[in-house]
């Protein structure tokens, strides 16, 4: 590969600010220093380095992410914070996205990645990667939600939903609240707010726990993220 796209997929800056480096003679190949960013380099066999640092080549960056509310899952935003916006300027790259989008104020379970390939496979209704939720819902879920939503069904607009996997967790009768866990295979708008608004209740908090086989870090404080691990990486490609 070009040296140029090499230190730009290493995260040392755009290609432009990358040029500036090379340029002050910062950069080195195998020891001797290259200002040239057209140069081919090996990845795997040559000794890249940045003033004097060895730069390991990697690709794709995978984070797991603790959304708190408040923020969008967008990576640009003229009035709110973004998920982007979360990252430690270490961990900063132009080409980091998210896969999917929770609501504003949505919590839980977002993987920020560069890799498209991956998230298309995550994304695709055609995969059926479950997605799987916890909210706190205003109203009474009962074992006839329980069976319509296991059908499938319409939402207010006539928009047809798949069969989902509903359950019920905790019911508060004194202060009309369920607590429920939900499995759905789809990412329509507002999904689980219009499916519960179908049967007439209310998602008054939402988290995301899982997606495909990746399940949130519990002990990731709201806000926080982490590196997948190797292992969640391959159960995650295997959803
Ligand atoms: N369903 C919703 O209604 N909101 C989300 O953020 C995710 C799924």
């Amino acid at each position: 590969m070009r040296l140029d796209k090499f230190l730009a997929d290493v995260g040392l800056g755009s290609r432009k600010e990358v040029k500036q480096l090379l340029k002050k003679g910062l950069i080195t190949v195998n020891e001797q220093m290259v200002k040239d960013g057209k140069q081919q380099i090996n990845e795997e066999q040559d000794q890249i380095a940045f003033a004097d640092e060895v730069l390991v080549y990697q690709r794709y960056y995978y984070y797991l992410l603790n959304k708190p509310q408040g923020v969008i899952s967008a990576t640009e935003d003229n009035r709110d914070q973004t998920v982007i916006d979360l990252l430690k300027d270490e961990d900063y790259r132009a080409d980091l996205f998210p896969v999917g989008r929770l609501d504003k104020d949505t919590e839980g379970l977002l993987l920020l990645t560069n890799d498209g390939q991956l998230a298309h496979r995550l994304l695709s209704p055609k995969k059926h990667v479950d997605k799987e939720y916890f909210a706190k819902v205003q109203g009474i879920v009962t074992e006839a939600d329980v069976q319509r939503f296991a059908e499938g069904f319409s939402l207010l607009n006539g928009e047809q939903v798949k069969p989902s996997k509903l359950m019920i967790k905790a019911v508060d009768s004194g202060a009309g609240t369920s607590d429920i866990q939900l499995v759905i295979q789809e990412g329509k708008f507002h999904q689980v707010k219009r499916m519960f608004e179908a049967v007439d209740k209310k998602v008054v908090y939402l988290k995301r726990l899982r997606m495909g086989n990746l399940w949130l870090d519990e002990a990731l404080a709201l806000g926080d993220y982490r590196t997948l691990t190797e292992a969640e990486l391959r159960l995650l490609e295997n959803k």
